[in-house]
């Protein structure tokens, strides 16, 4: 499923950026985790890849043409920027904010976040552009932390399109991420999707308590529930094209060059990085000196070569890591070099694969060490060029990479002395432990390439979204007067959440007197049945409404009660299991200020509303998981509902009101109303030619959809007037 889906690939940069110099026009490839992630996706798939090209402002008339079409040629769509929104969108908010923050970096951000309008309007733009290349059955993959407000924008464009979005840095800690000014935004943004894709299952589980802490909207296990939408979460590790960097050979010239200048007896610990401060250079030219201070036997058998490739030098944090790293280089290189020997070469450029290849393969130790990366692609890489199963891969804790790389020796980059002693480790490792260590990575590596990497994505794309979205209902729908007059009318109406707001405490909710004179008003006219089914107590349900001529339907319809007549019993029974599951709610309740325990005659619910809502949902999760296997053998069901744990009875659920309510009153039109994940069993029991109206914004298999309990009541206001108009059959 999804193989023969067109993609339209989005990112902030496209896979070749446009240089021009002297008339003419080149397009070079960008250097990037990125760039080389989507570059196997693109080739092997229809589609197109939409993205900025680069500062094409020098280019006149005639070598736009050309650059237009060799973008054409490649199924690149440019979004051209103007200087401004580089300046601002791009240096500004992506790079000067968003990134250090997503790198848990927050006080690398600017004392103030002026361009949050810059990064709408280019999102804008980029959505628009999207929004016109695409046709039905196209998938939309969005990527990285410049676009994240792109799925929501795009799904006000196209609300049917299959969205997905992949987030290629990490994402912090909730507490982390809530520092940025535009959270809720951002938030908001990434789930205008289908799928939201991290690197790792921390930057998925840091995601959900943002959403959590920052909306309130709790996740069932990796999906969620949003503008009446399902939209799954999950983390897809990016891989390498592994065969690409298997194949035999690496560029000739480099390799020469290498072998030339590296001496005798000369080892190479290797470092490639885009100058970024995210990569810990500065701390691994401090572990390399320390190695040299502390393991003597070092000095002039080693040497760093250290690739570090200009990037973002439009942002002052950059120029400004770039002049300290020069300077360490070459304080090492004056302090430690000898007439034949200097110890740190650095770099400033970027190389091919090809190239790439061959420093890969010359290495002795490749060191990896970023303070935070979401992947880090050139440690696998580095692994999977390495036919010979030799070398040693020195990784940091806090690569993506690293949940994958156990091989690896791992170092925490932020102490050097460690990390010094890790590379003595490393330059030490006898070479059947090298090959052990590298055999087991490299199998690993070759089953997660890049391309079960994007088959994993976009598969899990393609199944999601296929839920048919519901209709807004109001009184002014022409098919809502037909319905509430075609004949006798049953409502079944859910009471919290439909009939009134969720309150923060159970006992808060009663019945207003607006909402009792609309029920009674409802109940009395002629051919008119409403029946309340909640999952509330009889009890309750019995003081609330009691007086009315409703017939109420308990405990999730459990327990019931036709109009004027006595409560039915509860169902025989229930004894044995029920104490087990009232200790067990007390004791998640004693620890959990602000949780409170519920007990009905048919079973229990334990209410966290009233809790912090991390640690609310964090002990209703712990507590479903531990009624489960208290419970698996006895005839109930755990359900998790809006902020409530609740254990029942196997058997009872809301459906059962529909076959009282048609005996009641055979032949009528039953209209139903429901806000959670209970009403669904009510509305599935619903027989042909009913209608179903979920409340709120969950995804539910009503066909109709209303906003809130205020528009409940509207519009059940409405209806003895539309009525008043049918004559006098109704009253039989
Ligand atoms: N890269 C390159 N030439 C270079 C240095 C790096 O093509 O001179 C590529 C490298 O092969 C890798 C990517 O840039 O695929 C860097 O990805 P990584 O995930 O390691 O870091 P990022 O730059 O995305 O933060
Ligand atoms: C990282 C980011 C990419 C970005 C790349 C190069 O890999 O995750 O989104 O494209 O760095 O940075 P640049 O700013 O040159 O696009």
């Amino acid at each position: 499923m999804g193989l023969n889906n067109r993609v339209i690939l989005v990112s902030n940069r496209l896979p070749v950026r446009v240089r021009a110099s002297a008339g003419r026009v080149d397009l070079e490839q960008t250097v990037g985790g990125l760039a080389t992630g989507l570059a196997g996706p693109h080739r092997e798939r229809q589609g197109e890849w939409v993205g900025w090209p680069g500062d094409v402002a020098r280019l006149d008339a005639t070598q736009r043409l050309e650059l237009d079409e060799s973008l054409r040629a490649r199924r690149l769509v440019p979004v051209q920027l103007t200087a401004a929104e580089v300046q601002r969108y791009y240096e500004g908010f992506s790079n000067g904010v968003l990134w250090p923050l997503l790198h848990s970096m927050p006080t690398r951000m600017p004392l103030e976040c002026r361009d949050w309008d810059a990064y709408v309007g280019a999102n804008e733009r980029f959505a628009d552009v999207v929004a016109e290349r695409w046709r039905p059955g196209d998938l939309v993959w969005v990527h990285d932390y410049h676009l994240l407000l792109v799925p929501s924008l795009l799904r006000a464009r196209l609300p049917s399109a299959r969205i997905g979005v992949f987030l290629h840095v990490p994402f912090p800690a909730s507490d982390v991420f809530r520092v940025l000014p535009r959270r809720a935004e951002i938030l908001r943004g990434m789930l205008g999707a289908d799928l939201i894709g991290f690197q790792t299952f921390s930057d998925q589980s840091n995601f959900l308590s943002a959403v959590l802490r920052a909306l309130g909207v709790e996740a069932d296990v990796d999906r969620l529930e949003v503008g009446g939408r399902e939209v799954r979460v999950g983390a897809f590790p990016i891989g390498v094209d592994f065969a690409a960097f298997d194949t035999a050979g690496g560029d000739e010239a480099v390799d020469r060059d290498l072998a030339r200048s590296a001496g005798s007896a000369e080892a190479l610990l290797l470092g490639v990085d885009r100058l970024d401060y995210t990569k810990g250079i500065p701390r691994r030219l401090l572990a390399f000196e320390r190695l040299l201070e502390r393991h003597p036997r070092w000095r002039k058998r080693v040497r760093l070569l250290q690739v570090s490739v200009p990037t973002r030098e439009g942002v002052g944090a950059y120029r400004e890591l770039r002049r300290q790293v020069d300077e360490l280089v070459g304080r090492i290189n004056g302090d430690w070099s000898t007439i034949g020997w200097v110890p740190i070469q650095q770099l400033h450029r970027s190389f091919d694969n090809a190239q790439l290849r061959a420093l890969y393969r010359r290495a002795r130790v490749m060191v990896v060490s970023p303070l935070r990366d979401g992947m880090n692609l050139v440690a696998k890489e580095f692994v999977a060029s390495r036919k010979d199963e030799r070398g040693v891969l020195v990784l940091s804790e806090f690569a993506g990479a690293a949940a994958e790389l156990s091989e690896a020796l791992p170092v925490n980059p932020h102490d050097v002395d460690a990390m010094a002693d890790v590379l003595d480790a490393a330059l030490s490792m006898p070479e059947s432990e090298q090959t052990a260590r590298m055999r087991a990575m490299r199998e690993r590596l070759r089953a997660t390439d890049i391309d079960s990497w994007s088959a994993g994505f976009l598969g899990a794309l393609a199944e999601t979204g296929q839920r048919p979205i519901a209709s807004p209902l109001s009184s002014a729908a022409a098919g809502f007067s037909r319905i509430v007059t075609s004949g006798p009318l049953s409502l079944l109406l859910d009471y919290d959440g439909t009939l009134v707001p969720l309150a923060l405490s159970p006992g808060d909710a009663a019945p207003d007197p607006a909402l009792r004179q609309l029920l009674g008003e409802l109940a009395a006219l002629p051919g008119v049945d409403v029946h309340i089914v909640s999952g509330r107590a009889a009890a309750t349900l019995e003081a609330w409404l009691g007086h009315l001529p409703l017939h109420l339907h308990a405990e999730h319809a459990g327990r019931w009660r036709p109009i004027g007549a006595p409560w039915g019993d509860a169902p025989a029974g229930l004894g044995t299991w029920k104490a087990a599951v009232r200790d067990a709610m007390r004791v998640f309740a004693a620890r959990t200020p602000g949780a409170l325990v519920e007990e009905k005659a048919t079973g229990l619910a334990w209410h966290y509303r009233r809790a912090d809502v991390e640690q609310g949902a964090a002990a209703g999760r712990e507590l479903r998981h531990h009624l489960g296997a208290l419970l698996a053998n006895a005839p109930v069901e755990v359900i998790a509902g809006s902020k409530v744990i609740e254990v029942r009875p196997q058997g009872v659920h809301k459906g059962l009101a529909v076959g009282r309510a048609l005996e009641c009153s055979a032949g009528a039109t039953l209209l139903a109303f429901g806000d959670d994940r209970t009403d669904d069993d009510l509305f599935a029991a619903l027989p042909e030619g009913s209608v179903a109206v979920a409340v709120g914004d969950r995804p539910s298999r009503a066909a109709w959809r209303i906003a809130d309990p205020a528009s409940v009541r509207r519009l059940l206001g409405s209806i003895p007037s539309l009525r008043a108009g049918m004559g006098k059959w109704g009253a039989a």
